[in-house]
Formats: C-alpha cells, sequence, structure tokens
C-alpha cells in the first residue's frame, strides 16, 4: 500500500519535472531581449556577416551547389528557410555545424560554433536573427514553436 503511494508520487513528480522542461523551451531564442539582441548583432558581425550577409542576405544563387557539391550560405532574412527551423534545431546547427545535423556524408561549410561561443551568445546571435523578422514572420515562427514543444 505505502508502496504503491510512494510509486504514485513518483510518477507525478516526474511528470511535473517534464512540464517545467517543456515550458523552459518554449521561448529558447530570447528576441524579445533588447540585451540579447544588442549582443548577438556584434555576434552577427563577427562570425557571420562574412558568409551570410551584412544584411542577413545570403551569397548569390544560395541554392545552388558549387563544383565541389557546396551550398553557398542561405540569407538569415524573410528570403531565406532560417525561419522555417524551430529554435532547437537552429540552435543545434549553430552549435554542431550542418554535416553533423544531416549526419551521413554530407559536406556543408556551415561549421559549428561550440567551439567558438558559449550556449547563450549562440541563442543571442539567433534572438538578433528573429528581430530583424517581420511581425508576421515571428507570429509563425512562435506558433511552429508552440507546436513542436520547442
Ligand atoms: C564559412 C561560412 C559561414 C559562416 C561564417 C557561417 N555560416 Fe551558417 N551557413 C553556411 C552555409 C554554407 C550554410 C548552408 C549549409 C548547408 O545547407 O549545407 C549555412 C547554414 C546555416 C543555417 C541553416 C539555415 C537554413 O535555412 O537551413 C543556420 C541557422 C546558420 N547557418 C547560422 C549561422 C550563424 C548563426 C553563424 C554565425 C555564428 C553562421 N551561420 C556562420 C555558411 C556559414
Amino acid at each position: 500500500m505505502r508502496l504503491g503511494i510512494v510509486a504514485a508520487v513518483i510518477v507525478i513528480a516526474g511528470v511535473a519535472v517534464v512540464v517545467a522542461r517543456t515550458g523552459a523551451q518554449a521561448d529558447l531564442i530570447p528576441y524579445t531581449d533588447s540585451d540579447a539582441v544588442a549582443l548577438g548583432a556584434t555576434l552577427y558581425d563577427e562570425h557571420c556577416a562574412a558568409c551570410h550577409g551584412a544584411n542577413l542576405e545570403g551569397e548569390p544563387n544560395w541554392r545552388e551547389r558549387d563544383a565541389d557539391g557546396y551550398l553557398p550560405a542561405p540569407p538569415h532574412d524573410v528570403n531565406g528557410h532560417t525561419w522555417h527551423h524551430p529554435d532547437r534545431q537552429l540552435f543545434e546547427i549553430t552549435k554542431y555545424g550542418t554535416e553533423a545535423m544531416v549526419g551521413g556524408n554530407y559536406r556543408s561549410n556551415m561549421g559549428g560554433f561550440g567551439e567558438v561561443l558559449t550556449d547563450d551568445e549562440i541563442l543571442a546571435v539567433l534572438a538578433y536573427i528573429k528581430s530583424t523578422w517581420p511581425p508576421r514572420v515571428i507570429e509563425r515562427h512562435d506558433a511552429m514553436n508552440a507546436q513542436v514543444g520547442n
């Protein structure tokens, strides 16, 4: 009898932890935090702009692979598909790089920044990127995050 109660308490505690975690992840990218966005803008210029463009415009013909099979850097503005990925995926692509995310023999010039930037800095860069999107795109991105429980 006692054991049953203890087990039930453990199960309930477990559910509470899962719910709390999911809640904490709902807004992984702090795009409404002006300090994070300002830091992210500086980090973007230093670490991302060389490939993704000073105005997030990406490289020309970004949908076509080069002679060696590599894709150019895509835009991070509304014309690209950065906003089609939920927060966690954007974080993981930036931290680990596209090769690690796609797996297999996939080759990519998008290296991971896990050795260069802290997790918070990565989130700040992504916050800057997201803060530049028009409200309707931000809304759709928020809705997608809510759907995947990110
Ligand atoms: C050396 C060039 C280079 C730099 C520097 C670089 N990227 Fe990339 N990035 C790429 C390329 C190329 C791709 C496309 C990779 C592919 O799909 O094979 C890409 C793709 C991405 C994607 C996926 C976009 C999508 O629509 O799927 C994200 C997110 C991203 N980069 C974020 C960043 C961030 C944030 C930084 C700075 C911290 C950064 N990148 C710096 C070259 C670069």
